[in-house]
């Protein structure tokens, strides 16, 4: 299996950064899934007086839905590709959200927390060192902060794999052969089957020191194949953080 990193997986993007958005609208409920994680955090009085961080935020479409998630929320969005970067500022946005050229694990270093939460939706299974970026994620958010990553993880069962494998030959690859981004779409396939699964995934959150560590699945042909993961940075200090609270939202909303 051939997985792009770092440099040339920005490369990638940068490429694929054209034709991202009209190929993402093909998926259906690419962005409700996304609005639905984003809102599975549960950020109070819409976000009014929190700083949120979106991690490899791409064109914009995960920054869209913490911004609908958390209206009053002020937001700083990340993305190690200039090119999905320019896609994501050619859009119109209010003055609380801005976008940032670094890598994810670049931004403990710039100094730009500490945040209430963090967005991850679909960088895990690019970077080279998940671990690493989990510790450098509890580092950033405050006590009794939030991370809530949509990520394609699979069930772990032999049926969502193989529908994995037969939505990529059949639909994934072919059109970014067309769009001429066949290297990236073949990346995204492999790089699924290569990720942690759902119970491995939140495994390692619990490793890294995140506390309340949940997975719910999304909706559609999905299920099996994306989840949420929702984790708090530690226990919440005295005083600090957000309120407590089930971050991965009411039984109903979990099954959904
Ligand atoms: C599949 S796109 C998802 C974008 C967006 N979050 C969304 O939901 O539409 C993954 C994004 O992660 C970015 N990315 C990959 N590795 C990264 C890293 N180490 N640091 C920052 N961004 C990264 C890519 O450039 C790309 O824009």
């Amino acid at each position: 299996m051939s997985l792009l990193r770092d440099h040339d997986l920005a490369r990638a993007f940068d490429h694929a950064s054209h034709t991202y958005d009209s190929l993402t609208s093909l998926n259906p409920g690419y962005r409700t899934d996304l609005l639905r994680s984003a809102r599975r955090l549960r950020l109070p009085g819409d976000g009014a007086g929190l700083h949120i961080l979106d991690l490899g935020c791409g064109t914009g479409a995960s920054t869209l839905a913490l911004l609908r998630a958390a209206p009053r929320a002020r937001i700083t969005a990340v993305d190690a590709s200039a090119g999905m970067l320019r896609r994501a500022t050619a859009k119109p946005w209010p003055a609380h959200v801005r976008f940032l050229h670094l890598t994810a694990e670049e931004v403990a270093a710039a100094d730009e927390g500490p945040f209430d939460a963090v967005f991850a939706a679909y960088l895990f299974r690019n970077v080279t060192d998940p671990d690493a970026l989990l510790g450098s994620v509890r580092t950033l958010l405050r006590p009794g902060g939030r991370l809530a990553v949509h990520e394609y993880s699979l069930s772990g069962s032999r049926t969502h794999r193989a529908l994995w494998t037969a939505i990529c030959r059949g639909v994934v690859i072919p059109a970014g052969t067309l769009t001429g981004d066949r290297a990236l779409y073949r990346h995204l396939w492999h790089s699924v089957l290569a990720f942690d699964t759902a119970p491995a995934f939140r495994d390692r959150l619990t490793r890294a020191g995140f506390t309340g560590v949940r997975a719910a699945p999304v909706a559609g042909w999905q299920t099996g194949i994306v989840h949420t993961f929702l984790a708090r940075n530690g226990l919440r200090a005295e005083g600090a953080g957000l309120p407590a609270g089930d971050g991965a939202g009411t039984a109903k909303e979990r099954t959904r």
